[in-house]
């Protein structure tokens, strides 16, 4: 194995010869992702697992015992508690009564705000280098002391990086397409005859791992304990489904009730001789509706899906907040990094769209405009300074709607 500083250099390297072409194993890793300690880790486990048990809703941990999935009451069971102590003080707790288990929580660092920018200044760096996924990326924190992944050896639509935390991990990888070859290789837990055409790559704290997403796999271990983070970027969205979906948002505005008829009136399906000749009235009438669409609305309709998409930050989701505005709150942004997006309308240009975490806001309120710039500017400040006169009461809803998304803390 190669050491390596994650530095420009690296990602340039990375994003030329190795993203989605090969795996690449790098040893003492100089990442901020790291940097946090198993204790660390620890305490944020229990401050999900305590709101978890608050909510009586496990969301976003999953088990598995001798590689079955448990459902969501068990699952609330065997969450870590603060007074396992540590890492190591939960695992003799579930070793006692699990021989083979594996607790993954997903998304562990987003609900963290202080942690938050470790997970983040990684991905902003590899997206600058290879692309914003035009689906997403997800962390997960994978614990326990299973032999193997417990859904056998597979293949996603994703490319993962991982970062063993605690004990030794064996990543065992075959090449693009032979799972496809091998089809007895899906899902299996034993693959002796197929190991030939395998490499398996060993790391422990401090390491990193990557493969692309052609790469079938599996995790294997001695049964000892381990904690491994693990990031997916999720690379099954081309651009043509996004563009796509973009411009059936626009033309099913465009539609309107018309766009819902579920049958289509005709004159004649065809003539005698069985040729199809004459377009419905329906595809007319659209047809029409699509010819007089101007680049001002497409342009429009294009920029604003994309600022949807990126007010997502590249994640599934960002986690909202409760958080009851009223003109008296004060407000800043809830993270320096994580900005309100906001565009200024193509076509009529006193209209702002504002987004984050995924959610639009359509105004035309200037004083909003300016609260969201100053909230950029990383200011803080009472709402009431910014939201006065007869646009108040609507801006606040919409600040509101930003709020709830996630936007903002007081
Ligand atoms: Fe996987």
């Amino acid at each position: 194995m190669k050491s390596v500083a994650l530095d420009q250099k690296f990602w340039k390297h990375f994003a030329k010869n190795i993203w989605e072409k090969q795996a690449l194993a790098l040893k003492n890793v100089k990442s901020g992702l790291l940097e946090m300690s198993a204790a660390e880790i620890f305490d944020l486990l229990v401050l999900y697992s305590d709101r978890c048990r608050k909510l009586n809703d496990p969301e976003g941990f999953k088990f598995y015992i001798d590689g079955f999935k448990a459902g969501p009451e068990d699952v609330l069971q065997v969450l870590p508690e603060k007074s396992d102590k540590s890492l190591l003080g939960y695992h003799q707790r579930m070793e006692a009564e699990f021989s083979d288990y594996c607790l993954v929580c997903d998304e562990l660092l987003q609900v963290n705000l202080k942690k938050q920018h470790l997970l983040t200044d990684f991905t902003d760096e590899l997206y600058r280098h290879v692309g914003f996924p035009n689906r997403f990326s997800e962390m997960g924190l994978y614990l326990g002391n299973y032999r193997q992944t417990p859904f056998g050896v597979h293949v996603d639509s994703c490319g993962v990086f991982s970062f063993p935390v605690v004990g030794t991990k064996n990543f065992r990888l075959w090449p693009a397409g032979y799972g496809e070859k091998h089809p007895a290789l899906d899902r299996a837990f034993k693959y002796d005859k197929y190991k030939k055409d395998s490499v398996v790559i060993k790391a422990g704290p401090g390491d990193m791992v990557y493969w692309p997403s052609s790469a079938w796999h599996i995790a294997e271990s001695d049964g000892s304990f381990s904690a491994t983070w693990s990031l997916g970027v999720w690379v099954n969205q081309p651009h043509k489904e996004m563009f796509t979906d973009s411009l059936k948002d626009i033309l099913s505005t465009k539609l309107g009730a018309k766009g819902d008829l579920p049958t289509t009136k005709f004159k004649s399906l065809h003539n005698k001789s069985g040729e199809v000749s004459e377009l419905p009235q329906a595809y007319q009438d659209s047809l029409r509706t699509l010819q007089n669409l101007t680049s001002e609305e497409l342009q429009e309709a294009f920029l604003k899906s994309w600022m949807k998409h990126i007010s997502l930050q590249g994640f599934k989701t960002v986690p909202g907040v409760r958080l009851k505005l009223s003109y008296k709150s004060k407000i800043k942004l809830r993270s320096d990094r994580s900005l309100i997006l906001w565009q200024q309308g193509v076509i009529k240009k006193n209209t702002y769209y504002f987004s984050f975490g995924g959610v639009l806001v359509e105004s035309n309120s200037f004083p909003l405009l300016k609260l969201v710039q100053a909230l950029n500017d990383r200011k803080a400040f009472v709402v009431g300074e910014f939201l006065k006169g007869k646009t108040a009461q609507a801006d606040l809803k919409s600040l509101q709607t930003l709020a709830d998304a996630g936007a903002l803390s007081l």
